[in-house]
Formats: C-alpha cells, structure tokens, sequence
C-alpha cells in the first residue's frame, strides 16, 4: 500500500474545515490538500483551486500530489438547492461521477462520499428509519444524493472501488458556519443567544430531525474510513444517529444556561423539508459494522458550543 495521501474537495465548508483540520492532526499537514473554490482557507495549509467540475484539473492535481484517498464534500445543500435546481444537480451528481469515474482510472484506494438523511422522503417511515427503506427525496439535493448513494454501490460492485458513506443528520458545530441547509437553525440559534439572547427561528418548534455534534461527525467518519474493508457491508450511505430533537428543546437546552434567551417562530419553505425528513435513524449497522457510538448528546453538545464560541 503506498503512503496515505489525502485530497479534500469542499474543503472549505462547514465540514470541510473541521475535517480537513482533524485529518492534518492525523496524518500529517503535508498529506492533506484542501481544495475549494473559495479560497478562505489557503492560510491554513496546502490549498489548490478546484472546480469540481473540472475534471482534468482534478486529474492533475491526484497525480500530481500522488494522492490516494478523496473525501469528497463539495456539494449544495437542500434549501440552496431549492434556488437553483438544474446547477445543484449538476455541482452534486455529475461532480460525483466525474470522481467515481476518476477514482477507477487512477486506482484511487478509497473515496469518501457524505450522504444525508435528505435522502429521506414522505415515504420513509419518520421514526427509527431503517437503513433500508423507502426513498422518494422532495429536494434536488436529497434527490442528488440518493442517486449518488446508488452509483456509488454501482461504483463498488462493478469495479470493486472502496467508497464508503454516512447518511449524515443536521451537523451542528462552533468552528464554522453552514451554508443553505434545512438544519442550519440548529447551528444560528447558538450564535443568536450570545449575540441578541433571541432567535427567530425558520421551522416550527415542533419540528424533531435527527442531529449530531462536529465531534462524533469527525471521529465517526475517521473511524468509517479507518475500518477494515471485510466489516463494511454498506456502500451507499450508513444511517447515521446521535440525537433527535425539535427547535423547542435546543432552546430549552440554550435556556439552562442561558435562562434569559428567548425563541419565537416564522417558518418559511424550509419546514416542508424539514417535514419530509425522519425524525430519528436506526444506525444500527453502523454500530455493528465499525462500532459507531457518539459521544455527544443534546445538553452536552449545548455546553459546548456555548463555551466554545464564548472564546
Ligand atoms: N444539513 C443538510 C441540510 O440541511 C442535510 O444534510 O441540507
């Protein structure tokens, strides 16, 4: 096995940061290349410019950093998406498949692809969704990435590729801020109680979806991607749970310790996303597949965060 070389794309996202943050403690800032087209995090350390959709460039750049993993996060999220259909479909899918094709042609030994649980629909069972259920997606992302979860399968099957995957709840963190989705209250509304002590929220208080703190996503997709190729049964995307909990509770959990912050709310089109999407996930084949535990839940997730942006 040649030494583990890593090429992030999207790397200068919500999660990107962290990831690309977390993956340079672990392997060394030398074997890491964060690439993006935003340019913000070239101070951080080895950063080229890239558009997904330029394959050559991407090409290039594998060859030319001999690198031997992708973690492939460039993508735009569910309410983003929504403004612009026929873009959002082509940056999510044909950027995958231009990778997945690429990964094949240059022996690529593993490839990273973040699914979410977007790929959920009306008619996916709300509560303890199943790893196998029913998909009918209402957004282009959510539609992007079921089909992405199926090519990468496809990808698996037929030419043998290690690509792995995580259905992703709402990622929740203090180290960046996330940029049109669905679960972005849940990141904005800490940010509000220190700054106003109030926040206006964008989707009912009643409204349960599936979260998880930045924490549990990085060591969850270090560990998914560490583990031994013979104990990953799933090639499209693990479901994925840490916690599950309304706008409501994350201001009652704000309240605890910030006792003066108040909510109140006006949802927009974003609550018939949030709407489509499960409640909570079984992830039980995560759990048994590579040992999947989070650490977080939602009262220590707020200490946290509160702490943390406090600095
Ligand atoms: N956090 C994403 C969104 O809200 C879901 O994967 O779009």
């Amino acid at each position: 096995m040649s030494k583990k070389r890593i090429l992030i794309t999207g790397a200068a996202g919500q999660l990107g940061r962290v990831l690309t943050e977390a993956l340079r403690i672990k392997y060394g800032k030398e074997n890491v290349i964060a690439t993006d087209i935003n340019s913000a995090i070239e101070e951080f350390g080895l950063f080229e410019y890239l558009d997904i959709l330029n394959i050559e460039r991407l090409k290039t750049l594998i060859d030319q950093y001999k690198i031997t993993e992708v973690y492939h996060l460039a993508a735009i999220l569910s309410a983003n998406g929504e403004r612009n259909p026929a873009f959002t479909w082509n940056i999510n899918l044909n950027g995958l498949l231009g990778i997945l094709n690429l990964a094949v042609e240059m022996n690529l030994e593993k490839l990273f692809f973040p699914s979410t649980i977007a790929v959920f629909g009306n008619t996916t069972p709300q509560v303890n969704t199943a790893q196998n259920v029913p998909l009918l997606p209402e957004t282009v992302y959510g539609m992007s990435k079921t089909s992405g979860e199926l090519w990468c399968n496809y990808y698996h099957k037929k030419h043998g590729l290690d690509v792995r995957s995580i259905r992703y709840p709402g990622v929740i963190g203090w180290q960046s801020i996330p940029e049109g989705g669905t679960t972005d209250y849940a990141v904005e509304i800490y940010h509000a109680a220190l700054k106003d002590q109030h926040y206006t929220c964008f989707l009912e208080k009643d409204t349960r979806l599936p979260m998880i703190y930045m924490p549990d996503v990085i060591g969850g997709t270090i560990d998914l991607m560490e583990a031994p190729k013979e104990s990953i049964s799933i090639r499209y995307g693990y479901n994925l749970s840490a916690m599950s909990f309304t706008p409501e509770e994350i201001a009652k959990s704000i309240q605890k310790l910030i006792p003066e912050f108040t909510i109140d709310y006006q949802p927009d089109f974003r609550q018939a996303i949030a709407a489509s999407w499960s409640e909570s996930i079984d992830d039980s084949q995560a759990r048994n597949d590579w040992n999947w535990k989070p650490k977080y839940d939602l009262d220590l997730m707020t200490k946290d965060m509160i702490a943390n942006l406090k600095k």
